[in-house]
């Protein structure tokens, strides 16, 4: 059940890939942006590795012509929103999140319809048709400020991670509506394990993304972004770590601190499962990276009137935090 990771080291062919893809980058003048799901070698071979925030940020900033992003869809289709003079491309186009997944503009319309006084705050992780219909968009670093920015007396639906959304409500004591959406990895650690591994390891400190779910905030010691898990295991003089949330990140954690040990949240059912792995996240690979990179394919294309209308929210996200 213990898990001890540090992702992904790099094999003999992801050495080679790598050397070809910061060959390729360099004559493409492309920028390559990962999040910290990426696999290891991914992470390495990266201009820059960061949350949602930070990702968006070097995104709308770059004068790269080529934005290589490696992360999942909805990543990529806000780096071309924020900066659509790039060529924007991913590895996979079937990387997906179910967050964004359990959201469908048709049906979200419909609930914002219901509410007709409440304003839309949308979490990052939503395509761009329901950043359309929203006020102002946020990420799990800043969701916090963008709520507390609003009077007290403003009525809010929050979309679509109902989690993050709980984990708000209960943080500002603050109504809000919340869309039901989960995403399917934080949603399956395991209470009742990560408290037996706190048993065995009663010098471990749990910490947790907001994703996960409210049993499992509630015992975490501190919930916050990728970034903000990466500053807080950083800055702390405790040696010994339980991490809720995609082990992904325990790449970048590890190398910050080589000499903490991190040890990765059980989740449940299925022992023999990496399920707290994205497998969204998970469909890129090293040799997917260099191809989309040589082939500028596939690339992310928007409807122009959508990119403007989806640009908005974010806008406002970034002039709040
Ligand atoms: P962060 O913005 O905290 O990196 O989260 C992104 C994400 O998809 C978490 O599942
Ligand atoms: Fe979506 Fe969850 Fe994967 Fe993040 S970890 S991309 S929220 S499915």
């Amino acid at each position: 059940m213990e898990i001890k990771t540090i992702s992904n080291t790099q094999t003999a062919s992801d050495a080679e890939l790598a050397e070809k893809i910061t060959q390729l980058k360099k004559e493409k003048n492309a920028v390559i942006l990962a999040h910290y799901y990426q696999v290891g070698p991914i992470q390495d071979v990266a201009d820059f590795v960061g949350d949602s925030l930070g990702l968006s940020r070097k995104a709308e900033e770059t004068d790269a012509d080529i934005i290589v992003f490696a992360g999942v869809h909805f990543m990529g289709e806000t780096a071309k929103i924020l900066n659509p003079s790039k060529k924007v491309v991913i590895p996979d186009m079937a990387a997906g999140c179910s967050l964004a997944d359990s959201c469908p503009a048709d049906d979200f319309a419909a609930f914002k319809a219901k509410h007709p006084d409440h304003l839309v705050i949308s979490y990052i992780n939503c395509t761009a048709d329901i950043k359309a219909l929203t006020d102002i968009i946020c990420t799990s670093s800043n969701a916090r400020q963008i709520v507390e920015s609003l009077p007290k007396d403003q009525k809010i639906i929050f979309a679509p991670d109902k989690n993050l959304g709980q984990y708000l409500v209960k943080e500002l004591d603050r109504e809000m509506v919340l869309w039901d959406g989960v995403c399917i990895v934080h949603e399956s650690f395991d209470i009742d394990k990560i408290l037996k591994l706190v048993e065995k390891h009663p010098d471990a400190h749990i910490i947790a993304h907001p994703e996960s779910a409210p049993h499992i905030l509630d015992v975490a010691e501190y919930v916050g972004s990728t970034t903000g898990l990466l500053n807080y295991v950083k800055n702390s003089s405790d040696k010994k770590f339980i991490v809720a949330t995609e082990p992904g990140i325990l790449h970048e954690m590890q190398r910050e601190n080589p000499d903490k040990v991190l040890l990765t949240a059980p989740v449940g059912d299925d022992e023999s499962c990496n399920c707290s792995e994205c497998p969204y996240m998970k469909l890129n690979t090293m040799q997917k990276l260099y191809d989309c990179l040589k082939n500028e394919s596939p690339e992310i294309l928007m409807d122009e009137e959508l990119r403007v209308k989806a640009l908005k929210p974010i806008r406002r996200m970034l002039e709040l935090s």
